[in-house]
C-alpha cells in the first residue's frame, strides 16, 4: 500500500490558532504529538464503549509509558449520551483525574463524543485543553474542527454550549475501517457539500472518483478530509470579517434538521437527512434561478451516487413544513436555506414561498 505523507493544516480563528493532523495510523503515534504539547502529564479520556474497544488503548499505552496518568470515563453510544447529566458525571471525572488547567481532555469517538467532551472542556474551570480525535467520517471532516461543542437539552438539539476551539487534531483516516457502513456513508454528504459551496476544483475531483465513494482507498480518503477540512476552515475563518459567511455550511441543513425532527431523530442519520435536504435545495436554486440546468444536473448526478434513505411510511409534507416553521434559524416569516449560484459557491437566501417548499418536500415524499 502506499505510504501517505502527512498533512499538517493550521486553522486560524478568534486570534488563536491550531493544528489538525491527517495520517494513516496516526492514533498508536497520537501520544508523542500530546505529550509535545503539556508538561501537565494529566489527562481524561472521554469516549463510548464501541471505539474505545477498538482505540482506547492505542492513545492510553503510549502516554502511560511516557509517565502520563490517564482517567477513561466511558459514555453509551448515541446521541441520547450528549445530555447535561452526562456532562455533570464527566465533571466529576474531572475531579477524580486531577485535571488542572493545563491538563487537556482527550475526545475519542464520533461526533456525540467531540461535542460532549468539548462542552466538558470549555466549561469545566472555565476551560482546560482539548484534543479532538475524531473516529467517524462526520467527525473527520466536520464537527471536529470549527469549534463547536454542545449538549442537547429536552427543548432542543445542541442548545447548551459554546464555540471552544480544540488545542489539537488527530486523524487517522485508518479508524474508518471498523465504523459501519451506514455511519460511513452518512459522512459522505458533508464531503461533497464543501465541493458544491466552497471548492469547485474539489467538486471536479470528486466527480472523477465518483466510483470510489462507496468504496474508498486510502489516498481518496486521505485527500477527501484533507480537502474538507481546509474548506471548512476556509469558511470559518472568512468568517470573523463576512459576518454570517458561516451559514453557507448549513447547506442542505434547513430541510435535513426538519426531516430528523420530524421523525423524532430517530429514523435517519445526520447525514442522511442532510443529503436529502441538499437534492432539495439543488432543485430549489435552479427553480429560483440562481442556479443554471446544467450545473444543477452536474451536483444532482454526483450526490445520486450516495444511497438516498426513502421517507418513512406515514411522512407527511405538512409534518416536515410544521419543523421548518419553528426553525431556529428563521427570519420573520422567512424560511433561510443556502442555494448554490453555481459549483463552487453559495449564498444565503430567505425564501418566503410555501408553495414551492411544499413541492419540493411533497415530491421527496413520494419517491
Ligand atoms: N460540533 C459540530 O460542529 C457538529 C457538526 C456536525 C454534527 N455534530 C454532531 O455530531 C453528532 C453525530 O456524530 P456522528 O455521526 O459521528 O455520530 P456518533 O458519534 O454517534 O458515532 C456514530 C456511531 O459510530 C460509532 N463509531 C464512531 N467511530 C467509530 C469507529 N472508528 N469504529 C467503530 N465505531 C465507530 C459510534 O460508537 C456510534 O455508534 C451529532 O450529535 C451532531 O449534532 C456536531
Amino acid at each position: 500500500m502506499k505510504n501517505l505523507k502527512r498533512q499538517e493544516i493550521i486553522i486560524k480563528t478568534r486570534g488563536f490558532e491550531y493544528k489538525v493532523l491527517i495520517e494513516d495510523h496516526l492514533t498508536s503515534e497520537s501520544g508523542k504529538a500530546i505529550d509535545l504539547l503539556f508538561h501537565s502529564k494529566k489527562a481524561l479520556l472521554i469516549s463510548d464503549y464501541n471505539v474505545h474497544e477498538f482505540y482506547g488503548g492505542k492513545i492510553r499505552q503510549p502516554l502511560a509509558s511516557s509517565k502520563w496518568k490517564i482517567k477513561t470515563e466511558l459514555v453509551k453510544p448515541g446521541e441520547r449520551s450528549k445530555s447535561l447529566s452526562e456532562a455533570k458525571r464527566l465533571y466529576e471525572a474531572c475531579f477524580e483525574a486531577g485535571l488542572d488547567r493545563n491538563s487537556p481532555i482527550l475526545a475519542l469517538g464520533g461526533g456525540v463524543i467531540g461535542d460532549l467532551a468539548g462542552f466538558v472542556a470549555a466549561t469545566f474551570m472555565r476551560g482546560v485543553p482539548l484534543i479532538m480525535i475524531p473516529t467517524s467520517l462526520l467527525a473527520q471532516v466536520d464537527s471536529s474542527v470549527g469549534g463547536k461543542v454542545a449538549v442537547n437539552h429536552p427543548f432542543g438539539k445542541n442548545m447548551i454550549g459554546a464555540i471552544y476551539p480544540p488545542r489539537l487534531v488527530l486523524i487517522d483516516p485508518q479508524v474508518l475501517k471498523t465504523l459501519p457502513e451506514r455511519e460511513y456513508q452518512a459522512g459522505l454528504p458533508e464531503i461533497i457539500k464543501y465541493g458544491i459551496i466552497e471548492n469547485e476544483s474539489f467538486f471536479s475531483y470528486l466527480e472523477k472518483k465518483a466510483q470510489r465513494l462507496l468504496k474508498p482507498d486510502s489516498e481518496f480518503l486521505s485527500e477527501a478530509i484533507g480537502q474538507s477540512i481546509r474548506s471548512k476552515s476556509r469558511v470559518v475563518e472568512k468568517d470573523e470579517f463576512e459576518s454570517d459567511y458561516r451559514r453557507i455550511l448549513n447547506f442542505g441543513h434547513t430541510i435535513g434538521h426538519a426531516l430528523e425532527a420530524a421523525t423524532f431523530y430517530r429514523y435517519y442519520l445526520h447525514g442522511e437527512a442532510v443529503l436529502v435536504g441538499m437534492l432539495l435545495a439543488v432543485k430549489m436554486a435552479e427553480e429560483m434561478s440562481y442556479l443554471n440546468h446544467r450545473e444543477a444536473e452536474r451536483i444532482s448526478r454526483l450526490l445520486g451516487h450516495l444511497k438516498i434513505r426513502k421517507a418513512p411510511a406515514g411522512l407527511t409534507a405538512d409534518q416536515v413544513i410544521d419543523k421548518l416553521e419553528h426553525d431556529k434559524k428563521r427570519q420573520c416569516d422567512d424560511l433561510i436555506f443556502i442555494l448554490p449560484d453555481q459549483i463552487g459557491s453559495a449564498v444565503i437566501v430567505p425564501v418566503n414561498d410555501r408553495d414551492l417548499i411544499a413541492h419540493l418536500v411533497s415530491s421527496y415524499l413520494k419517491q
